[in-house]
Parts: C-alpha cells; sequence; structure tokens
C-alpha cells in the first residue's frame, strides 16, 4: 500500500452500504429534504456535539417553524434560542441569511451550494452538505470529522487547517466523487461520511476493527491513527478575567445586554468589570456596601482563542437602583427565559436564581 493509494469508487460504495447498517437513522433532522431544516442543523452543528444540538434545534424550530418566521422575528428574540450554544456569530448569521432568504429568493433556498455558500454563514462544506441531503447535489463535504476520516485513510501529513493540506483533502474529496457510481446517493454517502468519522473513525481511539474502510486505510495499516491528522502546533491559549457582579433583589436581578459584535454577543449577563476596583467603584456609585457583597467561587471558561477566568460577585439589595444605558432589571420568574451565556446559566443555577421551570433553556 502506498501513500495516497486510490480507492476512490469503492471507498463512496462501502461507506454507503456501512452506513444503511450501522449508522445513524433517527437524528431530528434526517428524513427531511426540507433545506431550512436541514441548513438550520448544519449550522449548529458546527462546533457543537450532536446530543448538545438536538434540543436546542427542536425548541428553535418550534419557535421559528419557517425560514419567513424566522426572518420576521428580531434579533433578541431569536437570541434565547441559541444562548448557551456558544459561537454566537452563528445565530447571528442564521437571522441575517433568513432576511437575505426572504428578500433576495423569495424565501426558497438555492439549490446549488455556489449560490448557498454565498450566504453568511454558510462555507463550502455546509454549502455541499445542504445541497447534498436536500437536492442530491455531488459536491463533497470537508469539515472537521470527515478531514480525520481522509488524512488517515490517504496519509496525508500536516495539519488540515493549513491551506495546502486542506486544498489537498478538498482535491481527494473530489476525486473520490469522479471515481464512484454515477448513481451514488448524495444524501447517504454525506450522512455515511459524518457518521463513520463520529462513530468509527474517533479523534481518540478510533474502533478500527468495526471499520468499512480498514482494508484500504494508510494509517490503519501503518500504525498511524494515533499520529494522525497531525496536530496543531498551538501556543497556549492567551488568559483573561473578569470580574462579574450579579445584583439581586427580592424579585429582579439586575443584567446587561450586551453589544451585537464581541464575546457573548447579544446575549445578556450580569454586569461585568475588567478589575475588582472598578466593581467597588460601581458599588460606591450606588452607595452599595462592599460589606454586603458576597465572593463566589471563580471558574475558568474557554473560548475559541482565549480562556476567561470569571469571578463571580453576589450583591443583595432591596430595592432596584436606576439602571444606565443596556442595563435592565429583569424579574426573576422572566430568567429561563432570557438570552444568558452557558457560564451565566451555570453561576445562575448554583445560586438557585432561576425561577424551578428552566426545561425550556437548561445550560447543558
Ligand atoms: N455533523 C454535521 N452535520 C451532521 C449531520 N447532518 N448529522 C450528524 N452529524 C453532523
Amino acid at each position: 500500500m502506498t501513500k495516497h493509494s486510490f480507492h476512490g469508487w469503492d471507498l463512496a460504495v462501502k461507506l454507503v452500504a456501512w452506513q444503511r447498517q450501522h449508522g445513524r437513522q433517527h437524528l431530528p433532522w434526517q428524513h427531511t429534504q426540507d433545506p431550512y431544516r436541514v441548513w438550520l442543523s448544519e449550522i449548529m452543528l458546527q462546533q457543537t456535539q450532536v446530543t448538545t444540538v438536538i434540543g436546542y434545534y427542536e425548541r428553535f424550530l418550534h419557535a421559528f417553524p419557517t425560514v419567513q418566521a424566522l426572518a420576521n422575528a428580531t434579533q433578541d428574540e431569536v437570541m434565547p434560542y441559541w444562548a448557551g450554544l456558544g459561537y454566537y456569530a452563528r445565530a447571528r448569521n442564521v437571522h441575517r441569511c433568513a432576511q437575505i432568504i426572504c428578500t433576495e429568493y423569495g424565501g426558497q433556498f438555492p439549490s446549488q451550494s455556489q449560490t448557498l455558500a454565498t450566504l453568511p454563514g454558510i462555507g463550502r462544506s455546509t454549502a455541499a452538505a445542504i445541497a447534498a441531503f436536500c437536492f442530491g447535489e455531488r459536491a463533497p463535504i470537508m469539515d472537521g470529522n470527515v478531514k480525520r476520516v481522509f488524512t488517515r485513510f490517504f496519509g496525508v501529513e500536516g495539519h488540515p487547517q493549513q491551506r495546502a493540506v486542506e486544498q489537498q483533502l478538498w482535491a481527494l474529496a473530489e476525486q473520490v466523487l469522479a471515481y464512484s457510481p454515477a448513481d451514488l446517493n448524495m444524501a447517504h454517502y454525506t450522512q455515511s461520511l459524518m457518521d463513520l468519522g463520529s462513530l468509527i473513525c474517533t479523534r481518540r481511539r478510533p474502533t478500527c476493527e468495526a471499520c468499512p474502510l480498514k482494508a484500504h486505510c494508510y494509517a490503519f495499516a501503518h500504525g498511524l491513527t494515533e499520529a494522525l491528522p497531525t496536530p496543531k502546533v498551538r501556543p497556549s491559549k492567551p488568559e483573561r478575567s473578569v470580574q462579574m457582579l450579579i445584583v439581586q433583589t427580592p424579585s429582579h436581578v439586575l443584567l446587561t445586554q450586551r453589544p451585537s459584535e464581541g464575546i457573548w454577543g447579544g446575549l445578556q449577563v450580569p454586569l461585568l468589570f475588567e478589575t475588582k476596583g472598578d466593581l467597588e467603584q460601581m458599588l460606591r456609585t450606588h452607595q452599595a456596601s462592599t460589606h454586603a457583597l458576597e465572593v463566589l467561587q471563580p471558574f475558568w471558561h474557554v473560548f475559541s482563542h482565549f480562556k476567561l477566568h470569571i469571578h463571580p460577585y453576589l450583591l443583595s439589595c432591596n430595592q432596584p437602583w436606576p439602571v444606565e444605558d443596556a442595563q435592565f432589571w429583569l424579574p426573576r420568574e422572566a430568567i429561563s427565559k432570557a438570552a444568558l451565556p452557558a457560564p451565566v446559566k451555570k453561576v445562575f443555577a448554583a445560586l438557585a436564581l432561576a425561577a424551578q421551570d428552566t426545561r425550556l433553556f437548561n445550560a447543558h
């Protein structure tokens, strides 16, 4: 077996047969060709696991059953349904994309991946997945899972986010399709790649014995499944810290609306300060005693590009005080429906601040 040995025809046919027997058949976004549903699932599944996505997907569709319903909503109405899922630019893009579909495409998703890829939040792989699932287009996908399958199968070295490596992987994916039967079912093939990547060809300890491709897999033959894909040499993430002040009255909690860009863009959070001094200054302005300030357990929250050390504090007052700018007092019973990021949900849950009914907006 040589490196990059080519078994294109075999590969797609074997994968599809394997998927029929061993793949996932009951995910909520399968068995539909409605591009709205497929598009939403694909965006939610970017960087997020299936088990996390399922609940969000169903609640989102319940609130916004059609692309028109989503386009007609305001961003503030949409954000609570994404809160806790992370990567909030996705939610803003989803909303913008729905508006473009309605204003420029008469409410119908375009059927070609090339056109889909011009819309906000839809990259080449997501566009191909939507076009394959909904319209049977013969376009390859290349998401994180598939990169892992291809680097191992073909023995491609170098980190898959490097441009040259990524281009090589796309070229291989195109070749596989070029050598596959003309009647290849693209929806099944696309699903089979996703399933193989997440069920068999996992990042750690892949279950090669059960893999339909093992006879021709370069990494399996050469004992390289641990070494491929080549890991990124990454500098450790920079660290930042923030002081988070939760102000509560018996009936309300003080929140502030984040600007739509930047961390937690468009979400609602307690008051944030760079330093403890800034926080104390704020307390003096409102003549709140620092003695009433409860210091809570600090914790880390990891973002894609940095780690945030969150220092939460709780201040209990009898009366609400006058709010500034983007701040507002939220009634406690509305907390479960607020657009809170996951770490804020975590602190609120620990404080039992939210009303009991957190079914709809549980932190994960
Ligand atoms: N990851 C990305 N898209 C997916 C899909 N349609 N099904 C399962 N996992 C996925």
